[in-house]
């Protein structure tokens, strides 16, 4: 396959990992560069630009193909403005393929980024947001559905409209996110102007991620209605399973809690403890709408080559309806 992203990353297929709190390991993130697409590890997961680097060299000792890096610039307990500036200093120093940034502008890293080949990319929710990053100078948007597991921009539009919305607003590479998880979804993302899919949840049903088997259960088990959005309220929306935490957070919100009251139910150890053990309920764990779609646990390398296959059959079989 040949858009102008594989071009840019110099990968085999347009199918690249999103960021993953806990989740995008290095060894996780070598099995999808391995399989041709762009694996991912989240620099969130470390506490400083040195463990973090580890990670990257961790990681390139399992694979020599192209890597990514998501950093996270949203409010948060554990990370200062230095560590941020390490996280990017550290990409840059190591050559990383692409970031791929989330939550505040990254603008005052774009120059270093580029001088050391670095691609960045930004997540947005919204067509004004992704006119600034293409403004900004970054070489690709990503656009992110109310789907999608994680942070959703508090716009709430859904893939189908807000894919079509930015790729006919700007002229940069546009990668779209929120409920991608096979070739039916790789064929219609191409359709509506995507030039990639940037997908998170089903890489979690994959056996190189290092999840609980229970959490594997869960997701097969759970349906697409199956997921809330908490802390819409305090400005910090985020998409995940309907659980016994976030009834509870969700049910503290309608009685008016304030940020403070909610953080110890969103502190991230919880999360952590929770992929690690497999217990279901007591964690806000970030899963999309695609749970719905996820229905098998397989190895990286299968699920892309089959998304792969699936979505150039489809294609064709669309194309055969013409003639
Ligand atoms: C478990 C999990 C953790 C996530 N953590 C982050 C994160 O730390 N930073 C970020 O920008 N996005 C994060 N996301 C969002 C994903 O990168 C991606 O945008 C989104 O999940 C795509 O939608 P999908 O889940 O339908 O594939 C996370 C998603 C999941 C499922």
């Amino acid at each position: 396959m040949k858009t102008r992203i594989t071009e840019l990353f110099g990968i085999e297929y347009p199918i690249i990992c999103g960021g993953m709190l806990w989740l995008a390991t290095p060894e996780l993130c070598a099995a999808i560069s391995n399989a041709g697409g762009l694996g991912n590890i989240t620099a969130c997961n470390y506490n400083s630009g040195e463990e973090f680097r580890a990670a990257i060299h961790k990681a390139r000792e399992l694979t020599s193909k192209p890597i990514g890096i998501n950093i996270t610039l949203l409010p948060s307990m554990r990370f200062t403005e230095e560590i941020y500036d390490d996280f990017f200093k550290v990409c840059a120093e190591e050559k990383v393929t692409a970031i791929e940034v989330s939550g505040k502008p990254a603008v005052k890293y774009l120059d270093m980024c580029h001088k050391a080949g670095v691609k960045v990319m930004h997540k947005v929710g919204a067509v004004r947001h992704a006119l600034n990053i293409e403004r900004w100078g970054y070489d690709a948007v990503i656009a992110a559905g109310i789907e999608e597991g994680g942070h959703p921009l508090n716009d709430d539009v859904a893939t189908m409209v807000l894919l079509p919305r930015i790729a006919e607003s700007v002229k940069i590479p546009v990668i779209s996110t929120g409920g991608i998880v096979d070739g039916r979804s790789l064929a219609a993302a191409l359709s509506l102007g995507a030039e990639g899919v940037l997908m998170a949840t089903r890489f979690i049903a994959t056996k190189e991620c290092q999840v609980h088997p229970r959490i594997w259960e869960e997701l097969i088990k759970r349906e697409e209605h199956e997921t809330t959005l908490i802390c819409k309220s305090v400005g910090l929306q985020g998409r995940a399973l309907k659980n016994d935490l976030t009834l509870q957070i969700l049910d503290m919100e309608a009685k008016g809690a304030k940020i403070e009251e909610l953080i110890p139910l969103l502190a991230g150890q919880r999360s952590l403890d929770a992929w690690q053990t497999g217990d279901v309920e007591n964690a806000p764990l970030m899963v999309g709408q695609s749970i719905g779609l996820v229905k098998e646990v397989t190895t990286c390398a299968e699920l892309i080559q089959t998304m792969v296959d699936d979505a150039r059959a489809i294609l064709e079989r669309n194309l055969a309806r013409f003639n």
